[in-house]
């Protein structure tokens, strides 16, 4: 098959693309030839080196932490799909990854394809969906008539974020660049903060809660929004000093997992229309590396950028 990988930690040019033997799907597993992959900050985080204490790689690896394809081959007592389907799934970072024409997996890291998605909104509901329902459904618990920041919510995680949370009856607050208000706007969102514009922690207060992707000074000024006992989730992004405590408000990681409860529960609400995932780009899959050179620049927003695989459809 053909594949990106990389055999040591660097640059984007460190990302190969290669002709590597085929995988085998191990008892229980689908062989899924992958149609669209996701490239997402995590990949290129990690491909850089700057995440090695988190996630132990053992190089050469294939990176990519989700995609969508067809299943073409079973391994022994696999009956949970069957030849043909169109499925979704995700990769950890140290597993044999996504950028790739073929990969292997377990059915609780899989979901079918929702039939109203093409495989690119496929690939980008998984990892970006699951993000943003840990944080604000699992983690922040966020319920009808609560007032909500999310930052970032051009991103591919913060985009989701808006819709879950405006499904759910919350009142949005999102940050974005001027460019991108009519953009989030679009997607749900209440009222738009232009972070190149005016600082936020001027303009909004009383927040129940505040979805925090952005980290560095970011946490204080968040904290400042928030009212007290109110609750600020954050992903890992930049580094901040933990000050809420100081503010009288709860500060609660989103901690990632996929279980497949997750990916149902995200899924059955693409399919029924309710969230839509978001796509920025399509490239071919070798051409991985100027993708993560754009997310490592910033040079990337409303959604995710996809690597086709054939012509990922
Ligand atoms: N396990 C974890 O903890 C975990 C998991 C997943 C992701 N993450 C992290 O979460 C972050 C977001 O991920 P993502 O996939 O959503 O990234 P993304 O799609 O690349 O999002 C980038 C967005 O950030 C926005 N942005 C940049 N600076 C901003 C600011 N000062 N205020 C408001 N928005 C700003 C940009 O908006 P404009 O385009 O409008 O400038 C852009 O649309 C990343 O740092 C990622 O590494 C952590």
């Amino acid at each position: 098959m053909k594949a990106i990988r990389y055999s040591e930690y660097g640059t984007p040019e460190v990302l190969e693309y290669l002709e590597l033997d085929d995988p085998v799907p191990a008892p229980g597993e689908a062989l899924i030839a992958v149609r669209c992959a996701s490239v997402i900050p995590g990949d290129w985080k990690v491909r850089a080196g700057n995440l090695r204490d988190m996630f132990p790689l053992s190089l050469p690896t294939i990176p990519g932490r989700d995609g969508a394809g067809i299943v073409v081959d079973v391994g022994e007592d696999c009956d949970w799909t069957k030849i043909g389907e169109e499925i979704c799934f995700v990769t950890e970072h140290v597993e044999p990854g996504s950028y790739a024409e073929l990969v292997a997996r377990p059915r609780g890291m899989t979901i079918p394809k929702p039939p109203n998605i093409d495989f690119a909104e496929a690939a980008a509901m998984m990892h970006a969906g699951v993000c943003a329902w840990i944080g604000l459904v699992e983690t922040a618990q966020v319920s009808a008539g609560q007032n909500v920041l999310v930052h970032a919510g051009a991103g591919a995680i913060g985009g989701m974020a808006i819709q879950i949370a405006r499904e759910t009856g919350c009142h949005v607050t999102t940050t974005c660049s001027a460019s991108n208000a009519d953009y989030v706007r679009s997607l749900g969102a209440h009222r738009v903060i232009e972070y190149d514009r005016g600082n936020f922690e001027e303009l909004v207060s009383g927040q129940d809660v505040v979805f925090d992707l952005i980290g560095g000074d970011t946490h204080e000024r968040s904290c400042r929004v928030l009212r007290r006992g109110g609750t600020l989730v954050w992903l890992i992004a930049r580094e901040f000093e933990d000050v809420s405590d100081k503010y009288g408000v709860a500060c609660r990681q989103a901690v990632i997992h996929d279980r497949r409860k997750t990916l149902e529960r995200l899924a059955e609400r693409v399919a029924a229309g309710i969230l839509k995932p978001q796509v920025s780009g399509r490239l071919p899959l070798d051409r991985a590396a100027e993708a993560h050179g754009r997310l490592e620049r910033g040079d990337n927003s409303r959604g995710r950028i996809i690597l086709e695989i054939g012509d990922g459809s």
